[in-house]
C-alpha cells in the first residue's frame, strides 16, 4: 500500500468511527446558538479568557454558558444542571484558528452532545458514547466547573 493510500484508509476509518447520529439536529442547535451570538454569553467559571487545555478538544479552549447555566451557577445545592442549560466550547489552535466547536444542551431526556469542525460541519451528534464516557466523571457530566 502506498503511503497516500494508507492515509486515505485511515481517514475513511476515522470518519466511519465517529458517531454522528443526528446531523440535522446538530445543525439546528449550532444555528440556534450562533443566532444567539453565544460568544457574547457569560464565560464559564475558570474560563474567563482563552485557556490552554489538556482535554482532547484542541490546544486552547473558550467556554461559554447560556443564561440558564448562568442563573444556576448563582444558586446553590444543585444536584443537576437545569433543562435548557447550554454550554458551548470553542477549540482553537495556538495561533488562534478555530478548530472545533463542542456543545452540550440539557433536554428533558438528558444531555444532547454535538461537536463540529472549525467550519461548523457536524462530526459527532446525539447521545454520543465517547462524550458521555469521558464526561461521566463531571458534576452531572460537566467537566470544566462544578455544580453550585
Ligand atoms: C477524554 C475525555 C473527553 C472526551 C472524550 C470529551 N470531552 Fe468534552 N471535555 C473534557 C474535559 C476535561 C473538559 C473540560 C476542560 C477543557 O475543556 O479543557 C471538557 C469540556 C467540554 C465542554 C464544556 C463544558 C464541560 O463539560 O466542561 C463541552 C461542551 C464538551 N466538553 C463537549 C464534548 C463533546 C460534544 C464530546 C464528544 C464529541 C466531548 N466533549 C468529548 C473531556 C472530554
Amino acid at each position: 500500500m502506498t503511503p497516500a493510500r494508507a492515509l486515505l484508509c485511515l481517514a475513511l476509518l476515522c470518519a466511519s468511527c465517529r458517531q454522528n447520529d443526528d446531523p440535522t439536529g446538530a445543525d439546528e442547535v449550532l444555528a440556534r446558538v450562533q443566532a444567539d451570538d453565544y460568544r457574547s454569553w457569560a464565560r464559564a467559571p475558570g474560563y474567563e479568557a482563552r485557556v490552554p487545555s489538556s482535554a482532547p478538544h484542541s490546544d486552547n479552549v473558550e467556554i461559554f454558558v447560556n443564561d440558564v447555566v448562568e442563573a444556576a451557577l448563582a444558586s446553590d445545592g444543585l444536584s443537576e444542571w437545569p433543562v435548557g442549560s447550554i454550554i458551548v466550547k470553542d477549540g482553537t489552535s495556538d495561533d488562534g484558528e478555530l478548530e472545533l466547536i463542542a456543545l452540550m444542551e440539557k433536554r428533558e431526556d438528558g444531555w444532547y452532545w454535538a461537536e463540529y469542525d472549525g467550519s461548523g460541519a457536524a462530526l459527532y451528534s446525539g447521545d454520543v458514547d465517547v462524550c458521555v464516557d469521558c464526561h461521566a466523571s463531571g458534576g452531572d457530566f460537566v467537566r470544566a466547573f462544578a455544580l453550585p
